[in-house]
């Protein structure tokens, strides 16, 4: 079970990194989009260097950019030619009749693929058996159109593990924190996660509550003790210890 981080946004990526979580990144043409304008190649080496600064060679996906499969190929030999030394690397190609033969093409130089775009059991079925390392299901994209997103992820999911299917499952397209609960309660292998949610995962009322009590309470009980100012009564020499036990 492992979170990714949806974004191609560098201070995001790197705030999540910090905190040790992701078990990698999925960026696309539109997160890129976000961003300011800048060199693509540049911008995906921005991304690898921030990776290797905190030590975490994790999978990065980066997307082709174009809907001809030749130049998906190019594009594709591009990014390795780029990126490839960063063992991490894999390019999404979206799922599609001609896309089937880019996964194909690709998987026979080597490289990985993170078949995108898919919106149902047969397409994911496909793009597995067409090779792809992973493929991504998009949970919001398949409700807006009114089919049951947990029930095309279980199904993946099932038949993938009956059969020994060795691509793993990447839920993106999230729009709230309880489609990454269902997500992986689907079986989900890999939820793809905008940030804009992880502070809300490890948020809770009750937490916050708790925290404040126990610090509140131990700091009441870890506050100096005042002495109190010694009595008008406890100067009388007949009332002082010390000049008791002197006069036995
Ligand atoms: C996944 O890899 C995609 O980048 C992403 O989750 C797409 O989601 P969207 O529906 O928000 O575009």
């Amino acid at each position: 079970m492992k979170i990714f981080v949806d974004s191609a946004n560098l201070v995001e990526i790197e705030e999540a990194l910090r905190r040790g979580f992701p078990a990698g990144i999925t960026t696309n043409p539109s997160l890129m989009s976000k961003e300011d304008r800048t060199d693509f190649k540049l911008h995906i080496k921005r991304i690898i260097k921030l990776c290797e600064r905190y030590d975490r060679k994790i999978p990065l996906s980066v997307e082709v950019f174009t809907a001809d499969p030749k130049a998906m190929v190019k594009q594709a030999t591009e990014f390795v030619a780029e990126f490839g030394e960063y063992e991490g690397l894999n390019v999404k190609v979206p799922i599609g009749w001609d896309e089937l033969a880019v996964i194909r093409d690709l998987k026979t130089r080597g490289i990985r693929v993170n078949c995108t775009c898919c919106m149902s059991f047969n397409q994911a079925i496909m793009a597995s058996a067409a090779g792809a390392d992973f493929v991504s299901l998009f949970f919001g994209r398949i409700r807006d159109i009114g089919y049951d997103a947990r029930a095309v992820v279980e199904s993946v999911h099932r038949v993938f593990k009956e059969r020994s299917v060795p691509s793993e499952i990447i839920v993106g397209s999230i729009r709230h924190i309880c489609d990454i609960n269902e997500a992986f309660m689907a079986g989900a292998d890999i939820v793809t996660v905008p940030p804009q949610f992880f502070r809300q995962m490890v948020s809770h009322p009750k937490t916050d509550e708790a925290v404040n009590q126990f610090l509140n309470d131990f700091k009441k009980w870890n506050a100096p003790v005042e002495e109190p100012a010694p009595s008008l009564h406890d100067k009388h020499p007949a009332n002082n210890a010390a000049h008791r036990s002197a006069a036995k």
